[in-house]
């Protein structure tokens, strides 16, 4: 592996290949998925012909970001009524297959129940063409939600920061690898630098499995941003030398009090953001709200497994069949480790949450809620 990644600059923030599609070859249907984990490096895909092969792929992380799981959630129901296996299983194994980003159990039970009402009046052929077409669906909103974040998120940055010239940090990934569109925090970042607003983007680094050297970077660098990678502790000394204006982050799930669970490493930025009188601004579609989860504390955290954090290898050595021993131990033999994968701030952290269908703040449950009502998709 060299020092640098060469990146191949194509239209600004497009991706070489979308993060996923469906295809219909002679052999049958298939969800082809760019392989998240071998990025930057290689532009790869992955070609999954059953269910089982898509819920690796989701817990392995090739394909990840709230909204992207949603999409795929809801395609893995299609391939099964498509390709014949039992669609039930199928619901049951993709809703399960990571716990905490609640689009993916979103999407599936959206394609699920068009399947269902489908079959139960019709022919087999019928409702995995239902499935599909709902699947399809998911993926056309989630596109026009990501332009319609893009813009009030864009609006709130002038009205919060009115000099312009913002210095924008950001963590994890939230851009088109995560979206049918340009993603939902990332999607912001770069209408502001389409618009001649972005100063700087800061990306952490986004430890252990490093979303935001690996793909905000990838995605930013494609779209010639002004970015800078750090460790995730160097955020601090950033605040502190006046260096940040605003965090744009995304979302896994937002509980109905307005409890964001993301990327582990957000919460300390929005204790951060407070201290030190920075806009701390979630950006998610209503599809990551969950108003059955009434506050942060019911969020199921998923947890990781330990050689993420005792062993240091790439995502992409981490995959199928790997396990303790893939990488190159970094704590001492038998180490436990401390490893989940998302935290959550509370509301009273959170300055703003952009949807597609407003913004709301200040943060309460009462807004939130008025905000999803008048969503298309409630
Ligand atoms: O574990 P990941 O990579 O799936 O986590 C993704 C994140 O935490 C993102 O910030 C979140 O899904 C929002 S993406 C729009």
């Amino acid at each position: 592996m060299g020092d640098h990644y060469e990146v191949s600059e194509k239209g600004a923030g497009a991706l070489a290949i979308p993060s996923l599609r469906w295809e219909e070859p002679p052999e049958g249907p298939v969800l082809v998925l760019l392989d998240q984990t071998r990025l930057p490096a290689e532009e790869v895909e992955l070609v999954c012909t059953d269910v089982p092969a898509l819920v690796q792929a989701i817990r392995t992380l090739a394909v990840r970001g709230a909204p992207l799981l949603g999409i795929a959630g809801a395609y893995g129901v299609a391939l099964a009524a498509a390709r014949g296996f039992d669609v039930e299983e199928a619901v049951e194994a993709l809703s399960q297959a990571r716990p905490t980003a609640v689009n993916l159990a979103y999407g599936v039970r959206r394609a699920a129940a068009a399947y269902r009402a489908a079959a139960a009046d019709g022919a087999g052929a019928q409702a995995a063409a239902a499935a599909l077409a709902e699947a399809r669906a998911v993926h056309a909103e989630d596109i026009e939600a990501s332009t319609r974040m893009a813009e009030h998120g864009l609006a709130l940055l002038g009205e919060l920061l009115p000099g312009g010239g913002h210095r924008i940090l950001t963590h994890c990934n939230t851009g088109a690898l995560v979206s049918g569109g340009e993603g939902t925090a990332l999607a912001v970042a770069l209408a502001a630098h389409r618009a001649g607003e972005l100063r700087r983007l800061w990306v952490d680094e986004t430890r252990p499995l490093l979303q935001g050297a690996r793909l905000t970077a990838y995605e930013a660098s494609r779209a010639g941003m002004a970015y800078t990678v750090l460790s995730d502790g160097a955020a601090g000394s950033l605040f502190a030398g006046g260096e940040v204006d605003a965090v744009l982050i995304g979302a896994d799930r937002i509980a109905a009090d307005g409890s964001v669970a993301n990327k582990v490493g957000s919460y300390p930025l929005a204790v951060l953001a407070r201290y030190h009188h920075v806009p701390f601004v979630v950006v998610a579609p209503t599809s990551t709200v969950d108003l059955d989860t009434a506050e942060g504390a019911d969020i199921e955290v998923e947890q990781r497994p330990a050689q993420e954090v005792t062993e240091f290898s790439l995502p992409s050595a981490q995959g199928a069949g790997a396990g303790p021993g893939a990488g190159i131990p970094v704590a001492p033999l038998g180490a436990q480790a401390y490893n989940p994968a998302f935290d959550v701030t509370p509301p009273e952290l959170v300055t703003a949450i952009v949807t597609e269908a407003g913004v709301v703040s200040p943060v309460t449950s009462e807004r939130l809620a008025e905000v999803c009502s008048t969503s298309r998709w409630s």
